[in-house]
């Protein structure tokens, strides 16, 4: 297949595709997105063959208004306040919320789940080939499933040369990391995944949130926590105390096995968050075998961060 290269100026073009069932990756605030439309069965399928998707792993689903949620999400009259909080404060922007899905959500797009993410990106480019496409679209971050998200062009053009209709070619993603995924479907509001919004900032809005600890309860309350993800064909080793002298003489050893090995010091790094992906991908790049990060006090934006780099980790030393 081959793949359209569009620029901004293209976006009608874009939207056309996207109307007739083709993928066309494009940017979000967050990270870039493959998108199709979430109501044509094809057009799904294509975004999880493209990605090499567990089935079972759901979609989400992004809106152009905030008021398309009714068309997607059952919401009980007692949550009704809380929805109009959460969206009245936080969208357009990186907040999943997840709510009861109506009929028309398909179980492809919930991957068999009885509810729905939906999320109103803040990007004004992407909210106008939402409303030009005329449909929800369907998007999961742009990587091949288990990889790094795609932050830049060339992170898009890299996994899906050849295997997508079309990629707009835009600047890198503002945020750099995937939106924070919040489950309202529950008694008790719950982060299934942290995101470009911190916990800090959505408990000024529901003081009763808590984040789902998958490390400690081994619950899987979302898909997304049981598969493999951001990880770089480099091996991954955090180093969580003491890391700056650990790492070095870790370093050495792999060294005179003739291994190549990069150090990522994030509190050396200026918003080190938005560049993370990227560095995997460089790191694979430039053939490195080993990445060696040292952790970060898990609080604030960090606690996103924290998770994504425990997740693409192997090996973790303490
Ligand atoms: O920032 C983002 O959220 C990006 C951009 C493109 O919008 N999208 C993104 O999508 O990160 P994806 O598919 O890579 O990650 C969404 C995660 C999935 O891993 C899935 O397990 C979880 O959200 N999810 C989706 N629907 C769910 C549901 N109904 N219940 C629980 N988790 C769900
Ligand atoms: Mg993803």
């Amino acid at each position: 297949m081959k793949t359209h290269i569009f620029t901004l100026k293209d976006l009608a073009q874009a939207a056309t595709y996207i109307k007739n069932g083709e993928i066309v990756a494009f940017p979000t605030e967050t990270v870039y997105g493959l998108w199709a439309n979430a109501l044509q069965k094809d057009a799904v399928t294509k975004i999880y063959l493209a990605k090499w998707r567990p089935s079972d792993n759901p979609l989400i689903v992004h809106i152009c208004e905030k008021k398309q949620l009714w068309e997607l999400a059952n919401i009980e009259t007692s949550k009704e306040k809380l929805v109009h909080i959460l969206i009245d404060t936080f969208w357009p922007g990186p907040l999943t919320l997840i709510l009861p899905k109506k009929e028309c959500i398909s179980s492809q797009v919930s991957g068999g789940l009885d509810t729905v993410a939906i999320r109103m990106p803040n990007n004004p480019i992407a909210l106008k080939l939402i409303e030009l496409s005329g449909c929800h679209i369907a998007a999961p971050s742009a990587n091949i499933s288990g990889k790094p998200s795609g932050t830049k062009y060339e992170h898009v053009l890299q996994d899906f040369d050849g295997k997508i209709a079309g990629i707009i070619r835009s600047s890198p993603c503002k945020i750099g990391i995937e939106s924070t995924v919040v489950d309202i479907s529950w008694d008790i509001p719950v982060i299934l995944r942290l995101g470009g919004l911190s916990y800090e900032e959505l408990s000024t809005v529901i003081p009763e949130l808590t984040i789902h600890q998958e490390w400690e309860t081994q619950i899987v309350r979302s898909p997304w926590m049981k598969y493999k993800h951001y990880s770089p064909e480099a091996e991954v080793i955090l180093f969580e105390k003491d890391a700056i002298s650990k790492i070095q003489t870790y370093k050495k050893q792999l060294e005179t096995q003739g291994r190549k090995v990069k150090i990522i010091s994030p509190k050396k790094i200026e918003n080190f968050w938005k560049k993370l992906f990227a560095l995997l991908r460089k790191a694979d790049w430039d053939n490195y075998d080993f990445i060696l990060i040292e952790a970060l006090e898990e609080v604030g934006e960090a606690r996103a961060i924290m998770n994504r780099i425990r997740k693409s980790a192997t090996k973790v030393i303490s």
